[in-house]
């Protein structure tokens, strides 16, 4: 029988902290401090998704699942550092540099990325299915520095609306594009690789914008870090540009345009996830 999303989750939970069990010194605390923190995990559960939707294995779900959340959360210890985004609240609780230092929190951040190529070396996929997942995760990974580069080169700037969504593309659709490649890489179906990127990325875009407009109009208890910093930062955001309605209007239409695609697909599960998302 096939696992239901809540019993993914929670197993996904236990092998997290299996994984982060061993804290020898203050990084590792910091590492397991910040990953063990629960967000939403919606990129392991996407993985889980797409792959359970094209019969992929759950055995092979679990080390990139791992992977994405210990390399996303370790850009979010950077993301909140002083010198980028200033956020002394991630997830509900005191930022990672708060608590144990900038210092600390700049290693930490490293030690988590780091930790998502060791954890993604240890899969058990045949070769071929290896060096496809590890090249996706390479290529994308290095998307995330790049967009989040991007985000410090355009602060207190006036760059486009092409320039921004560029950057979008990159620091946020980049791992959700990996996510959905996750699919046809697992089930060897590598002529699809490429279409399902592409629609990860664009899924990405609509993530973004959707942060970017609770940034402006969200809860902080709920959303479990500081609101209007956007503005406050002089960051580039598609809501600045464009304004709240139209932006939310855009993004409406992206997430559309996956839905229906990953329809044709008939990734059915998949496009009930999203269908959720959309609505929260
Ligand atoms: C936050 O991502 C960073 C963005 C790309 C906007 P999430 O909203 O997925 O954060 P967590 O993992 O739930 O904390
Ligand atoms: C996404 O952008 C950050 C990364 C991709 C690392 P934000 O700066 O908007 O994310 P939050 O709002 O701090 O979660
Ligand atoms: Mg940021
Ligand atoms: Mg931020
Ligand atoms: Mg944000």
């Amino acid at each position: 029988m096939k696992k239901t999303s809540d019993e993914f989750l929670k197993e996904f939970e236990e092998l997290l902290s299996q994984e982060m069990s061993e804290t020898k010194c203050k990084v590792e605390e910091a590492m397991a401090y910040s990953v063990l923190t629960p967000g939403k995990r919606l990129r392991p559960l996407l993985i889980w998704s797409i792959c359970t939707d094209m019969n992929v294995s759950s055995e092979y779900v679990w080390h990139p699942a791992l992977a994405v959340e210990l390399f996303h959360t370790g850009s979010l210890v950077h993301d909140d550092l002083p010198q980028i985004d200033d956020s002394p609240l991630r997830r509900g609780k005191p930022s990672c540099h708060i608590v144990f230092g900038n210092d600390t929190a700049i290693l930490a951040g490293d030690g988590l990325m780091l930790r998502a190529f060791r954890v993604l070396s240890e899969s058990p996929a045949n070769p071929v299915v290896k060096e496809q997942l590890f090249r996706c995760f390479s290529r994308t990974t290095y998307q995330v520095l790049v967009g989040e580069a991007l985000d410090v080169q355009y602060t207190g700037g006036d760059p486009s609306l092409g320039e921004v969504l560029n950057m979008y593309a990159k620091k946020t659709g980049a791992l959700f594009s990996f996510c959905f490649a996750c699919g046809p890489i697992m089930s060897e179906k590598f002529e699809f690789v490429e279409r399902f990127s592409k629609l990860g990325e664009v899924f990405g875009i609509w993530f973004q914008i959707l942060d970017d407009v609770k940034d402006t109009c969200g809860d902080e208890s709920k959303l479990g870090k500081p609101v209007g910093k956007d503005v406050a930062l002089g960051k580039p955001t598609v809501t600045k540009i464009l304004g709240l309605e139209k932006s939310k209007i855009f993004a409406d239409k992206l997430l559309k345009s996956v839905v229906h695609r990953l329809e044709d697909f008939e990734l059915i599960l998949t496009c009930r996830l999203l269908e959720n998302l959309a609505k929260r």
